[in-house]
């Protein structure tokens, strides 16, 4: 198992790290354009192999030669946000960005999954899918994890209860328009509304719309990585080990929930193959106005690109 890891910023680096300490793969290939960020954030984290006691390798690189034949490619190259900046704005220079990495991570690697984490998310995995010329199976957006992890969290700071036993499915696109679905909500099997009011419910719902831009404004230089890494990772774990979880993940979709030719976060089954199967759940009218709604603003994003 040879994973990629292309950007060695804050998600990128903290994304290989968590793979180095998982023991997810036999080597890690850390990509990025700045010389010496990768050679260096790669042998120090190969440094911790000893301390952890894992046997992955891990090489930094500024070219692509290296990432020849991995099974995984993680991207996270791209600008992040900052203190009043949309995840749209960014979409102009990401774009460009996750074109050009993609070509080259295509060519060296033709059988590869890609998992795209770079922001605006949707549109970028939209953007990778094209660029790769890859199988919608291998190409997936993380943002759903990471948007129902942040959901989990609030729950259980509001509720006083273990995140483990929260289960939850956040859809939609990677930004306001996101769909928490309460009704898919539950604690120990229990649905959310037996715990709490509405009025509680809909502040949650709320935070977790504003996840990404609440650490934004703590850190002000970038924003979140910890949960995104362990998000992506968690997404790969399901890949490496076949594991078949149902995750909610960027898929392209050809019909399911009444959606064609965008990428928009459903639940998807992950397993060796990559997006396996998109997992079609009953919504009620409402949920699939709202999914619909924030698929449409993804395409007029993609279109926006003329690609
Ligand atoms: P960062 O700025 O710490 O790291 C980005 C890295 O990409 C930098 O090291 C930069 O040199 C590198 N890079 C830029 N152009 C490149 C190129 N052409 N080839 C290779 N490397 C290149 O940013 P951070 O915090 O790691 O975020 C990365 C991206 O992930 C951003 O677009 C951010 O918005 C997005 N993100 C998405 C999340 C999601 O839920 N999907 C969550 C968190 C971040
Ligand atoms: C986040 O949600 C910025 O998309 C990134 O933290």
């Amino acid at each position: 198992m040879k994973i990629t890891v292309v950007g060695s910023g804050n998600v990128g680096a903290t994304a290989a790290q968590r793979i180095v300490d998982k023991e997810l793969a036999n080597e890690v290939v850390l990509v990025d354009i700045i010389e010496g960020v990768p050679q260096g954030k790669g042998l120090d984290m190969y440094e911790s192999a000893p301390i952890e006691g894992t046997d992955t390798r891990v090489i930094g690189s500024n070219g692509y030669d290296e990432t020849a034949g991995s099974d995984i490619v993680i991207i996270t190259a791209g600008i992040a946000r900052k203190p009043g900046m949309t995840r749209e704005q960014l979409q102009e220079t990401n774009a460009g960005i996750v074109k050009d990495v993609t070509e080259k991570v295509a060519a060296k690697s033709p059988k590869a999954i890609l998992i795209v984490v770079s922001n605006p998310l949707d549109v970028m995995t939209y953007v990778a899918y094209k660029a790769s010329g890859f199988d919608r199976h291998r190409v997936i957006g993380m943002a759903g994890v990471l948007d129902t992890a942040r959901y989990r969290t609030f729950i259980a700071m509001e509720l006083g209860v273990s995140v483990e036993d929260i289960q939850a499915l956040v859809l939609g696109g990677h930004g306001d328009s996101m769909v928490p679905l309460v009704r898919y909500t539950t604690i120990a099997g229990v649905p959310l509304s037996a715990f709490t009011d509405q009025a509680t419910i809909d502040k949650l719902v709320t935070r977790t719309r504003n996840g990404g831009i609440e650490i934004v404004n703590f850190l002000k230089t970038g924003s979140a990585y910890y949960a995104p890494s362990a998000a992506a990772v968690e997404m790969a774990e399901a890949i490496v080990k076949d594991k078949k979880r149902i995750l909610p993940c960027a898929a392209y979709c050809q019909g399911e929930y009444g959606l064609n030719d965008t990428y928009i976060g459903v639940p998807v089954k992950l397993g060796k193959k990559g997006m396996e199967q998109i997992v079609e759940v009953p919504l009620t009218d409402e949920e699939k106005a709202a999914l619909h709604k924030s698929a449409n603003e993804v395409k007029a994003n993609i279109a926006k690109l003329k690609l």
